[in-house]
């Protein structure tokens, strides 16, 4: 065998071994809630998670989606955290008026300082609320977008029926979060994750592993949004993720 032969062999080895260990299923383990809302303290280590890549790719993942639906109009940022997320809409979507609503007041006093520093002359609000109880009108919201809060919502049913509720005729809504029964690769990445880089207000309340338990399997997540109004629907897992598009 020469070189080469044996480069292409070893790199086919090395790819169906990577591709096994991301195949590997994992045990779906029981359901574990986690607590809601975030206090300053926990907030605040949160947003130093936030800057890290794999925050900054989901963000762009997010509003290539949200490109897609060509917003317009009111656009509600729900479980919105230290407001990262608004501060790219605001920039991909200029026009548009943009909320942020979140059950910690300690969240979005983080939030506003963000938007602030980075993003002035725009007419966004903030909004201390529960998703299961939206403080809006009925049809008042052209776009709802929701990034990993869903595990954190008590009773997402009753979440489902908010957002159906307060979305304007064909309004969109997308929904971003971890799914529970994610390869095993994906927990020993977070695992791994957890001893380097995450800060020890983190580690001390369980996360970002909490959040993975606390997290819905796409099967959940289906019969949820099934049990919903909502007649238009994609669902989409990825190996660790979960996204959802409804339309009213
Ligand atoms: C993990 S953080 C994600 C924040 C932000 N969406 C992001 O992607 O960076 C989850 C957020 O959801 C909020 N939250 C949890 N339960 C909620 C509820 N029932 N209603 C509204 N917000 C909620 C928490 O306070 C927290 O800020």
């Amino acid at each position: 065998m020469n070189t080469i032969q044996i480069l292409v062999l070893s790199l086919v080895g090395l790819i169906i071994i990577i591709l096994l260990i991301l195949a590997v299923p994992r045990k779906v383990n029981e359901r574990v809630p986690s607590i809601e809302g975030l206090d300053r303290k926990v907030a605040e280590a949160f947003e130093k998670m936030n800057k890290t890549p794999p925050f900054k790719i989901l963000r762009k993942r997010v509003i290539s989606e949200l490109k897609k639906l060509n917003p317009s109009g009111v656009i509600l940022d729900l479980g919105c955290g230290t407001g990262n997320l608004i501060i790219k809409i605001v920039k991909a979507f200029s026009e548009t008026e943009i909320i942020g609503i979140d059950i910690s007041s300690e969240v979005l006093d983080i939030a506003k300082e963000n938007v602030e520093k980075q993003v002035s002359n725009q007419d966004v609000t903030f909004k201390v609320g529960t998703a299961e109880d939206l403080p809006f009108p009925n049809e008042s919201i052209d776009l709802i977008v929701s990034s990993l809060s869903l595990h954190h919502w008590l009773d997402p049913n009753k979440v489902l029926k908010e957002i159906y509720r307060v979305l304007s005729q064909n309004g969109k809504c997308i929904i971003f979060d971890f799914r529970r029964n994610s390869r095993r690769f994906f927990y020993g990445l977070l695992k791994f994750a957890t001893k380097i880089v995450v800060p020890k207000a983190l580690k001390e309340i369980k996360e970002p592993l909490g959040s993975l338990m606390a997290a819905y399997t796409a099967n959940e997540v289906i019969k949820m949004v099934e049990q919903s109004p909502f007649k238009t629907v994609e669902i989409t897992p990825y190996l660790a993720w979960i996204f959802l598009k409804l339309i009213k």
